[in-house]
Order: C-alpha cells, then structure tokens, then sequence
C-alpha cells in the first residue's frame, strides 16, 4: 500500500471540524495509522497467526471496521482451511473504495465480500474469526454490548474475537502512558500542533475505556475467555473465545 504522508495537522485550523473516516484520511491512512498506533505493524501479522490457529472449514470471518483491508488481508493469507470465506465492513465510502483496488490487486483466492455498511446492522452467521482492529472505540458506548452481543450471536462454538483498542487508565498511570504515546507520535514526526489538533478533533469521537471494562464486558456478551495478548503503551490487543 503506498503511503502518503499524514500531514492532515500540520497547519493551525481555528475551526477544527470533527475526526471523519473520509477522502483525506484515506489518502493517508496507511502513514497515519502506522505513526500514531504503537503496536499496529506488530497487530496485523498477528492477527493473520491467530487466524491460522482458529480458522474453521466451511466458516465465514468478519474484519468489522476495515479500512483500507490490512487485517482482511492478514486474515485471507492466513486461512488454510477449505470453504471459507471473509465478509469486510466499513461504513466510509471512501475507505471501501480504495479498499476494494488493494484487494483487487492481492494474489490470495480466499473470497472476500466487501459490504459498505454500518457494522452495528450486519447480521453474522457461521463466524470463525471476527475482527474488531481500532473501530470498537468509535462506536457509541451504549452500542457496544448490543453489537459484541451480535458477534458471539453469529460465532460458532471455539471462535473468536480479536479486539483491539486504545485503553484508558486511572489518573496516574493515564498520565504515564499518554506521555509515552505522545513521544511514540513525536518519535515519528509529528509536532506538538499536530498532536495537539488530532487530539482536540478525536475528542468526544475515540472514546477509550479500562481494560477491565472491555474484559467485563467481552464476558457479559457471553465469551469464555478473554485475554490480553498485546499491549503497547495505552494500545492494547485481546483474544476473545466463545
Ligand atoms: C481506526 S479504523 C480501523 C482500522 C482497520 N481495522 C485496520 O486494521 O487498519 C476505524 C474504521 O472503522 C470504521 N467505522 C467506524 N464506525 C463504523 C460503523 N458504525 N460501521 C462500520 N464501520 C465503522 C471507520 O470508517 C474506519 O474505517
């Protein structure tokens, strides 16, 4: 995927509109992701491992949220299991759109529908693996028990669910891993105006929650297990089991 860089903050707006998944983000996205989310180029080879342990035949695997497809991709290269398939959603025309040219462009025969839909509406059946990669975070937090109900709902028994999300803390170690999250964006070139205005355009749009939080609830909706098998700074990635 070619990157341009993310240089969406980089001037002073004294009208900051709201953070939008649309053509200017998406011009950027791979850049942006890369130099804002601790973690992200680890998740994603991940996600294709943890396919691979728990693919089943004749299943179907979601990526809700997926962007320009790098998990749908991880995951497609990584199911050796026969009569599978991947649905993909997202519910941002622009990232649909390019998404489709960078599947178009992959080797793998794994079948991938592309829905541009909005994943709290999509009903699922005969799911292996799910993927949640960042997006869980941008749904309102009263919709998200309903919609983790949903995908334990359309999980067969064994399948899972990878969660990842950025995390919120108490005061103290809040401010720890903020600082740390802040010199990982400066580390990759982003000024104090740059963070700054991503932070202000995010706010009331990425609402973060505890780690205890999306554990609680990962279990309340009905899953077996649910554990942390990633965390950088405040990014964290956990393995959900039916
Ligand atoms: C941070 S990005 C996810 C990154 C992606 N999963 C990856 O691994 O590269 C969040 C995505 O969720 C999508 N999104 C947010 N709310 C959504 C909703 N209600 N339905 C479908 N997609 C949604 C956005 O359009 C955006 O593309």
């Amino acid at each position: 995927m070619n990157n341009i860089l993310d240089r969406l903050y980089a001037e002073s707006h004294d009208d900051l509109a709201s953070f939008a998944f649309d053509d200017a983000v998406v011009r950027v996205f791979p850049d942006m992701i890369q130099r804002s989310v601790p973690g992200y180029t680890t998740i994603i080879p991940m996600i294709g491992i943890i396919t691979s342990h728990y693919v089943q035949p004749d299943s179907t695997l979601y990526d809700l949220g997926c962007s320009l497809g790098e998990a749908t991709l991880a995951m497609r290269h990584c199911v050796d299991k026969p009569g599978c398939k991947i649905v993909a959603v997202d519910n941002s025309e622009a990232m649909i759109q390019r998404c489709q040219t960078y599947l178009d462009a992959d080797s793998s025969r794994v079948p991938v529908e592309l829905l541009l839909d909005d994943i709290r509406h999509i009903t699922m059946s005969h799911a292996s693996v799910v993927t949640l990669n960042f997006t869980l975070q941008f749904i309102a937090p009263e919709d998200r028990l309903p919609l983790l109900n949903n995908i334990v709902n359309g999980l067969n028994e064994g399948g899972v669910l990878i969660l990842s999300e950025k995390l919120m803390f108490d005061q103290d170690e809040q401010m720890l891993q903020e600082a740390l999250h802040y010199d990982f964006k400066r580390a990759n070139g982003y000024s104090e105006l740059e963070i700054s205005q991503k932070r202000t355009a995010l706010e009331n749009y990425l609402i973060p929650e505890t780690l205890e939080q999306h554990r609680e609830r990962l279990l309340a909706a009905g899953f077996k297990q649910a554990v942390l098998w990633y965390q950088c700074f405040n990014f964290c990635s956990l393995l959900a089991v039916k």
